[in-house]
């Protein structure tokens, strides 16, 4: 299954989702400090999309290396970097296969990008891809949907709409409850653009992107499985001060893991 259409423009996709950006590169750096290897200033962003963290953190002085698999979004970084003489290179790259030159103190992996890797096999040769690249104690911070009810599998709807000049772009997340395969717990999930630019709108359908189930728990014991990170926390937002818990259950769960 091809990947969803809307990567294919980045410009639309750092409007709409530029919200929180400032605060996960907040946790990022909370996590560093109280997790990180001494000094640690190379990091990895995985599935980098626009560049929406890597921008802020290159600014923040960090050396920062993202890949993703859609070129129109790797080629909108690089642009980016050049023009804000950031620290900052982006390449194609499949977070399923990871083919990666050089060692990084910490990697992230942000807005459900992790949920494309669809097996335990895949998640777990992934970790310990992702592991190879680390330094020792190195970070891998993960962030990914997980239902906060269970009528909600399968059926999650998000709508939010962000302005950055005269351009407005409306997001919808959906989710098709027809394609659940419960046994594999994969589904389909989509997103969709909805522009309005320069006087008229415009809807840029994603299409179905086929996307994993992982429950909190089960991905404890894959972690575990992988023989090369320690779990140390599981935020239910980007603040080490909220424990995930049936408290703080949200629509994203938050994970750091140390390399051992
Ligand atoms: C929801 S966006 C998240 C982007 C960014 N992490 C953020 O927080 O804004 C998912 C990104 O993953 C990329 N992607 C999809 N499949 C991928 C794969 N197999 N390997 C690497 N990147 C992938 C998409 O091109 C897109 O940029």
């Amino acid at each position: 299954m091809s990947p969803s259409a809307v990567y294919q423009h980045p410009r639309y996709y750092a409007i709409g989702y530029q919200w929180n950006t400032e605060a996960e590169c907040d946790f990022i750096e909370a996590c560093l400090k109280a997790h990180g290897p001494p000094g640690a200033t190379r990091l990895l962003d995985i599935g980098c999309g626009s560049g929406r963290h890597m921008s802020i953190l290159a600014a923040r002085g960090y050396r920062m290396a993202g890949i993703d698999l859609s070129p129109e979004m790797v080629a909108y970084v690089n642009e980016a970097a050049a023009r804000e003489h950031l620290d900052i290179s982006a390449s194609v790259g499949d977070l399923r296969r990871l083919a990666l030159a050089g060692t990084y103190d910490a990697a992230f992996c942000f807005m459900d990008t992790f949920r494309f890797l669809l097996t335990n096999d895949a998640i777990v040769s992934h970790l310990r891809a992702v592991a190879g690249h680390l330094a020792p104690g190195g970070l891998y911070l993960t962030d990914f949907w997980v239902p906060s009810r269970w009528e909600l599998i399968g059926n999650e709807i998000h709508q939010w709409e962000q302005t950055e000049g005269d351009t407005t772009v409306r997001v919808f997340y959906l989710q098709h409850p027809e394609s659940i395969d419960p046994v594999a717990q994969t589904f389909d999930d989509e997103l969709v653009f909805e522009v309005q630019e320069g006087g008229t709108t415009r809807e840029i359908r994603g299409g179905p992107t086929r996307t994993r189930l992982i429950l909190p728990q089960e991905f404890g014991a894959l972690v575990e499985s992988s023989g090369v990170f320690t779990l140390l926390g599981r935020y239910g937002d980007f603040d080490l001060a909220r424990p995930f818990s049936r408290d703080s259950l949200s629509w994203r769960m938050v994970s750091v893991l140390k390399r051992r």
